[in-house]
């Protein structure tokens, strides 16, 4: 624990209460949830956009304008230092899963974490373990095309010409990751407010609360009357939504609030005989 101040176990030992009591509890996760992983996160004294600036938001209307251009210039800068890009990538090829993606797995494992929604593209939700995982702002990983949506993974996907072309449509092939200004795919965005609709917990691990849609779920969640629990060192624009909100890093907390869930869950089955 950051500050290892007794309302931070406190709020440990109530969010396991909810989280067992719950019958559909969701995570929503972000960038911080990977910064134990050594990726850093975009926001922040350490982030990538307050180092480099934000991308527009018109990031994704440029694109559709130029996407040989956008190619020609990402290919580059995946390959040279100094820029976001470069340290994303450099950070993410060299990140594993920590305790916090694991801890996540292990309530997904015991039924009580019914879905995670991610805003991380780094994979590390998957390499992980985790299995009902909605990816809203994409996977690094994967290749996607914008004419039928078909996506295939980056690593067996060779690149003659930029843009590439979508063998199936001949539509633009771009990454899978979401760029600022572009459209959530809709298969992902539905299931994601069902999710939401349907949640009676929200754990919000590692995020600003600052881009939508996916700043909006903790609170249509909670107006719907799901118990929101918040995970990160500081505050955010979404603590005063939580009903619990503990100040420290997601690699001790999660793991102190799985270790709690699985106390009340067992004691829970030999009450139950
Ligand atoms: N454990 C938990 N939270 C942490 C940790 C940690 N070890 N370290 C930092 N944080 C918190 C920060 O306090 C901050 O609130 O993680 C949050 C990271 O916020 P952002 O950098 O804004 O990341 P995120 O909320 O995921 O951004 C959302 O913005 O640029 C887009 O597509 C990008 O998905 C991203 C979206």
């Amino acid at each position: 624990m950051t500050s290892g101040a007794p309302d931070a176990w406190d709020g440990i030992a109530a969010a396991a209460g909810a989280l067992a009591a719950s019958s559909h509890a969701i995570a929503l996760t972000g960038a911080g949830l990977s910064v134990e992983s050594g990726i850093p996160s975009f926001r922040g004294p350490d982030g990538l956009w307050t180092r480099y600036g934000q991308p527009s938001n018109l990031s994704y209307r440029e694109f559709v304008a130029d996407p040989q251009g956008w190619w020609e210039q990402r290919l580059h800068d995946e390959v040279t230092a100094g820029n976001p890009t470069y340290d994303l990538k450099d950070a993410a090829d060299n990140a594993d899963p920590n305790p916090g993606h694991l801890a996540l797995v292990q309530l997904e494992q015991a039924g009580v974490l019914k879905a995670t929604i991610t805003q991380n593209v780094d994979d590390l939700h998957g390499r992980a373990g985790s299995r009902a995982l909605l990816e809203i702002h994409g996977n690094r990983n994967f290749m996607r095309c914008v004419g039928c949506g078909q996506r295939w993974p980056r690593s067996g996907y060779v690149i003659t010409d930029v843009p590439p072309v979508c063998d199936a449509c001949g539509g633009v092939v771009k990454l899978d990751t979401v760029m600022f200004g572009e459209p959530i795919p809709s298969a992902t965005l539905e299931a994601c407010f069902a999710e939401v609709q349907r949640c009676d917990a929200m754990l919000l691990v590692g995020t600003s609360g600052t881009v939508n849609p996916a700043a909006q779920f903790p609170l249509l969640a909670r107006d719907l009357g799901a118990k929101i629990i918040e995970v990160n060192p500081g505050p955010t624009q979404l603590t005063d939504a939580a009903d619990i909100a503990i100040n420290g890093p997601a690699g001790v907390v999660l793991p102190g609030i799985v270790e709690l869930v699985q106390q009340r869950l067992g004691r829970k089955g030999e009450d139950e005989g």
